[in-house]
């Protein structure tokens, strides 16, 4: 670039860095790692060249550059695992009752992983689905499909049972919310008793980590439990709004809603996301009008409810302007 028609055309210019890309390609298949991880090695060797490093002068010059190399690729690896970790969507859509239809005749129709593609095309910043121990809605097949097809971020409700963290840890979604389950409720019923069981979810939540998932925990706005949750090393927590959707009257609607927004602000202040759901609906979610602290909301029922009377495609769309007016 410092040859040719127009050598002066960068001044400042350190050099350039050309990588073969059918040389990286193999030597990614030789290594046994994607050709962006060979790329990105060879990218940051080339750069390493560029401000001085020589790995050709001496063995300690080479030793200096190979150790420069692994810091900096363990540094970016380190910074997007952060960075996809912590990303949460604005509304994320939950498809169960799709499955649920689906299996009041066991049949394979109407199938979760093409209504979250629609929910998706219409705006649904994130897919979620709650893989049961019972598997009264969701299938396994679901969730290893929508793995493969969901774009934007999948989200794996479940309980913290052994079989389904395996099943977690094999799939690796994009985020594991962890809520209490029991065999005879209709739905979550309510949020994790936390403190109670924060050894164990601490444990938990380490494995997911591992598995590279960021782990949120369904808490209500009690700020004992979000506490906890901070403590057992959630990344995220989602705040139970079912009570206040089924608040019986305004006064009580507001007195629970102002309790969230405390639990929020908390949770906010210990540094955790925070998301909310469970019974939002078209109505009830307008009185979330300035919550900035809650960045996502999770609706599943009374989206699939109303995309029976006018498409699916189109009840997303009315929820995702909703949440849009929030903020
Ligand atoms: N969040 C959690 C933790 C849930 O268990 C559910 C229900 O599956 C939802 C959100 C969505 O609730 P709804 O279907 O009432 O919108």
């Amino acid at each position: 670039m410092q040859e040719g028609l127009f050598p002066k055309i960068n001044p400042h210019l350190w050099g350039d860095v050309v990588i073969s890309t059918e040389t990286a390609g193999r030597e990614a298949r030789e290594a046994g790692i994607t050709p962006s991880e060979r790329f990105q090695f060879l990218l940051i060797h080339g750069l390493l060249h560029l401000i001085g490093y020589d790995h050709e002068v001496s063995r300690s010059e080479a030793r200096r550059m190979e150790s420069k190399t692994r810091e900096i690729m363990a540094r970016i690896i380190a910074d997007k695992k952060e960075e996809s970790r912590m990303q949460i969507p604005r509304l994320a859509v939950n498809v169960d009752h799709v499955a649920t239809v689906r299996q009041a005749r066991m049949i394979n129709e109407p199938d979760p992983v093409i209504a979250a593609g629609i929910a998706e095309l219409a705006g649904a910043e994130g897919i979620i689905v709650h893989l049961r121990e019972d598997r009264r809605h969701i299938q396994d097949r679901d969730l290893l499909v929508l793995k493969e097809t969901v774009k934007s971020k999948l989200n794996l409700e479940m309980a913290a049972a052994e079989e389904i963290i395996r099943m977690a840890l094999k799939v690796r979604p994009h985020l594991v919310t962890l809520v209490p389950e029991k065999r005879q409720e209709l739905t979550t019923e309510g949020g994790l008793d936390v403190r109670r069981q924060q050894q164990a979810l601490k444990e938990t939540i380490k494995r997911l980590h591992k598995g590279g998932m960021a782990v949120s925990l369904f808490v209500d706005a009690d700020p004992e439990q979000i506490r906890a949750a901070k403590e057992a090393g959630a990344d995220i927590i989602e705040l139970h709004t079912g009570h206040y959707a089924e608040a019986k009257n305004e006064k009580k609607a507001w007195q629970l809603l102002e309790r969230i927004k405390t639990g929020a602000q908390l949770g906010s202040q210990l540094g955790l996301k925070i998301s909310a759901g469970h019974g939002l609906n078209y109505l009830n979610i307008k009185r979330f009008q300035g919550l900035e602290e809650i960045e996502e909301y999770s609706i599943g029922h009374s989206i699939i409810a109303r995309a029976l009377y006018v498409g699916l495609d189109q009840a997303v769309r009315e929820m995702v302007a909703l949440v849009e007016q929030l903020y």
